[in-house]
């Protein structure tokens, strides 16, 4: 089975609690049963983790015991080179995701250092956007969907 690999980045334990008007009401073991169920029935294997700190993104990176990797890097997504480059040295294949939609929120947030060195960017779909990601994750690993158009 295709194994794929969830990264949480930080502030992301902190969700149903955190900004509730901009992330929503559902927990991260929300998400992330739910994420469970999906990649279940698509017939994915999912490992899932949660870090606040880059240097621990990166060494989930690093890792690589996983054949695609879906990231929403937080707030590092807005400054971490070093997450890029994790990305760019390991060269496996990863989705981007937000919960809320970067581009209608402060001009800062638009700038994204990972969506050069991924597949593609899912964000702005609460929680859906984790399911959209696991779904393009299925079509690519299970269909061989070309990444590329
Ligand atoms: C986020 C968006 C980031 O700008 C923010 O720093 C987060 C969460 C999202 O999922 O919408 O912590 O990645």
């Amino acid at each position: 089975m295709p194994k794929v690999k969830v990264i949480h980045g930080p502030n992301l334990n902190l969700l149903g609690k955190r900004e509730v008007s901009v992330y929503g009401m559902a927990t991260l073991d929300h998400i992330n049963e739910a994420m469970k169920a999906m990649a279940g029935r698509l017939g994915l294997e999912l490992s899932v983790v949660q870090t606040n700190s880059e240097s621990g993104i990166i060494d989930e990176i690093q890792a690589a015991d996983y054949d695609l990797l879906i990231i929403n890097p937080a707030a590092y997504t807005h400054t971490s080179i070093a997450i890029r480059d994790a990305i760019s040295a390991v060269g496996k294949p990863v989705i981007e995701v937000h919960l809320s939609n970067i581009h209608r929120r402060e001009e800062f947030r638009r700038r994204s250092y990972i969506a050069e060195v991924a597949l593609g960017q899912i964000s702005g779909f609460g929680p859906g956007s984790y399911m959209l990601a696991l779904r393009a994750a299925a079509k690519i690993l299970l269909e061989g969907t070309p990444h590329k158009a």
